[in-house]
Order: C-alpha cells, then sequence, then structure tokens
C-alpha cells in the first residue's frame, strides 16, 4: 500500500501523457507534429524550465472541448489514486487556452466533470488553483481574474506559474491584492530558477500562504529561518528539478539538508508526464536515491496534508 498523501503541486495540463495527446489529436483534427509517442517522448529531453514550457504549451493544442479537459482529469486522478494521493490541488493555466480560443467555461467546467466525481471514483478529494503566466503581463492577469469571476466557486486560489528569472512576484502585486479581497487562497511558484530574493518578495509582498518549489531559499540562510519559524510549506518537485536541471543529479537535490532544517517540505509531481513520474514516484526515487527513510517518508506525506487547503475535519478523512 503506497502512503496515503496529498499532492499540493500539479500542473494538469503537465499530466498529458502523449497517448492521450495522439488520441485527442485524432478526435479534434489537431495535426501533431510528432510521428508517434515514441518520437515525442524523445522529446522530453530538457536544457531548462523554458526549453519544457515550450513544449507543455504547443501540446496544449489538443486540448479543445469540456470532455478533453474531463479525459485529461480524470486520466490524472486515476494515476494519482494508484500512487496514494488522497487529496490533490490541481493548478491550470487558463491564459494559455483562452490563447487558443479555448474559453474559461470549457476549461473550468471541463475539469470540474472529473473533480465532482473524483471522491466518489477514485477517493480523491480535490481543489482547483488557477494560475496566471508570470511571462505575460500583469493586465493579462487582472483580465483573467474577471473572466474567472463566474466560476469562482470552483476555484479555490491563485497561483503563477511560467518563465520565472526576469519576471519577479511584484509584477502582480493588483492581481493578488484583488484576488485576496476575492477570498482566493494565495500561492506561487518562487526559487525555482529564480534566486532566493523572488520567495522573500512573494511572502511579503504577493502574501502567498504556500510557494512553489522554493529550491532556492536554501542560499539564504535567514530566508530559511524565517520559512521554518512561520511554519511556511515548500511544494517541491524532486523529479522535475532532476529533468528541468535545477540540480544536476537526484543525488544532489538539498530536500534532506531542508529536512533536517526543519523546513515544511512537501513532495509533489508538477508535471508528471514529462519528468518520469507521479507524486508515488517521487516519493519512491527520494527515497531510493536520496536515502530518506521511512520515518522521513511519512514525515512529507504528514506534511502534505497540513500544507493543503483542506479544514480539519476534510484532513483527517483524507489521511
Ligand atoms: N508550468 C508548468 N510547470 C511549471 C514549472 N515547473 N515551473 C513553472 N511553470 C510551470
Ligand atoms: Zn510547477
Amino acid at each position: 500500500m503506497p502512503l496515503p498523501k496529498a499532492e499540493l503541486h500539479l500542473h494538469i495540463e503537465g499530466t498529458l501523457e502523449p497517448e492521450l495527446a495522439f488520441a485527442l489529436a485524432e478526435r479534434n483534427g489537431v495535426n501533431l507534429p510528432y510521428a508517434d509517442t515514441e518520437a515525442l517522448r524523445r522529446a522530453y529531453d530538457f536544457a531548462d524550465l523554458q526549453s519544457f514550457l515550450d513544449l507543455y504549451y504547443a501540446l496544449m493544442a489538443v486540448l479543445r472541448t469540456e470532455e478533453d479537459f474531463a479525459d485529461l482529469a480524470d486520466a490524472y486522478l486515476a494515476r494519482a489514486a494508484a500512487q496514494g494521493v488522497r487529496h490533490a490541488e490541481i493548478f491550470f493555466d487558463p491564459q494559455a487556452h483562452l490563447a487558443r480560443g479555448v474559453e474559461m467555461g470549457t476549461v473550468v467546467e471541463g475539469l470540474w466533470r472529473a473533480l465532482g466525481e473524483s471522491e466518489a471514483k477514485h477517493g480523491v478529494s480535490t481543489r482547483l488553483i488557477m494560475c496566471f503566466l508570470r511571462d505575460e503581463s500583469a493586465e493579462s492577469a487582472l483580465e483573467t481574474l474577471v473572466e474567472a469571476k463566474p466560476y469562482l466557486h470552483r476555484i479555490t486560489g491563485i497561483g503563477l506559474d511560467s518563465a520565472e528569472v526576469g519576471h519577479p512576484p511584484v509584477k502582480f502585486r493588483e492581481v493578488y491584492e484583488a484576488a485576496a479581497a476575492l477570498g482566493l487562497r494565495r500561492v506561487a511558484h518562487a526559487g525555482e530558477e529564480g534566486p532566493a530574493a523572488y520567495i522573500t518578495e512573494a511572502l511579503d509582498v504577493l502574501g502567498v500562504e504556500r510557494i512553489d518549489h522554493g529550491l532556492r531559499c536554501v542560499e539564504d540562510p535567514a530566508l530559511v529561518a524565517r520559512l521554518v519559524r512561520d511554519r511556511i510549506p515548500l511544494t517541491l518537485c524532486p523529479l522535475s528539478n532532476v529533468r528541468l536541471r535545477a540540480v544536476d543529479t537526484l543525488a544532489d537535490h538539498p530536500l534532506p539538508a531542508m529536512l533536517d532544517a526543519g523546513l515544511l517540505c512537501t513532495v509533489n509531481s508538477d508535471d508528471p508526464a514529462y519528468f518520469g513520474g507521479y507524486a508515488g514516484d517521487n516519493f519512491d526515487a527520494v527515497h531510493a536515491q536520496l536515502g530518506l527513510k521511512q520515518e522521513q517518508l511519512r514525515e512529507l506525506a504528514r506534511n502534505s496534508f497540513v500544507a493543503s487547503f483542506l479544514d480539519d475535519d476534510e484532513e483527517r478523512r483524507a489521511r
């Protein structure tokens, strides 16, 4: 039995497996520039975050209808459940779909078809987190929030993702303030490729409750002390960090030192179709290649529920 866990850092578009990509391409008459699934898989050799994002956005062309988004989410939930995930807080990137002429309602209601039946069908409770693309403008983020207003009963929080360096958190101060006023929870990617200062800024300026990745906090001892003191969760993604070359090898990952420092670390899959594994695979990898002991794996699983947006009763039921 895999350890029961919550997944808190998961881009639903990053769960698009090559087989489903080809099936959706056929269903929607979209031409993919790859001969077959093997040729597509061979393209998953990334030099950095941007080289991954280029393929990630290009493959989204196959996602067109509510049914497509429902099939995508249902496939993820089935795989996650098989690896012990009991609760999933799922990112989506509406701007990447709006730019292709796919409406907000198609995305949210499509995802909701799968999320709404997930507890009964897969035993996985869910939350939806709408991310803004940080390499798009602040105005575009604000317009996206307005576009999402009819769907806010489906959306728990907001996040910030895409190309990090050169797009500091402060650029999105206004949209985070507007989202807070609407009662939305706030998280942001910071310190994946960007500097530790972006983590500090996400906390101070955007008022985030969790940091997605946060890997580079280790470069700033005062920041580490603050994250420990304030129990700010970090949603780490070890296999992603290897594939996007944030670390040279998994053995070089600072996760053991981060746990020893008292940081509230969680382990997640980020974009599992692209990075070689789902949540349980990430747990297995840090056990096998980083030497984390069973007690540390249990701590990571416990942290994942503590850091989730579940209330106390929901948390007890999910564990
Ligand atoms: N979008 C999807 N995956 C991402 C990641 N690891 N970092 C930033 N943006 C992303
Ligand atoms: Zn991510």
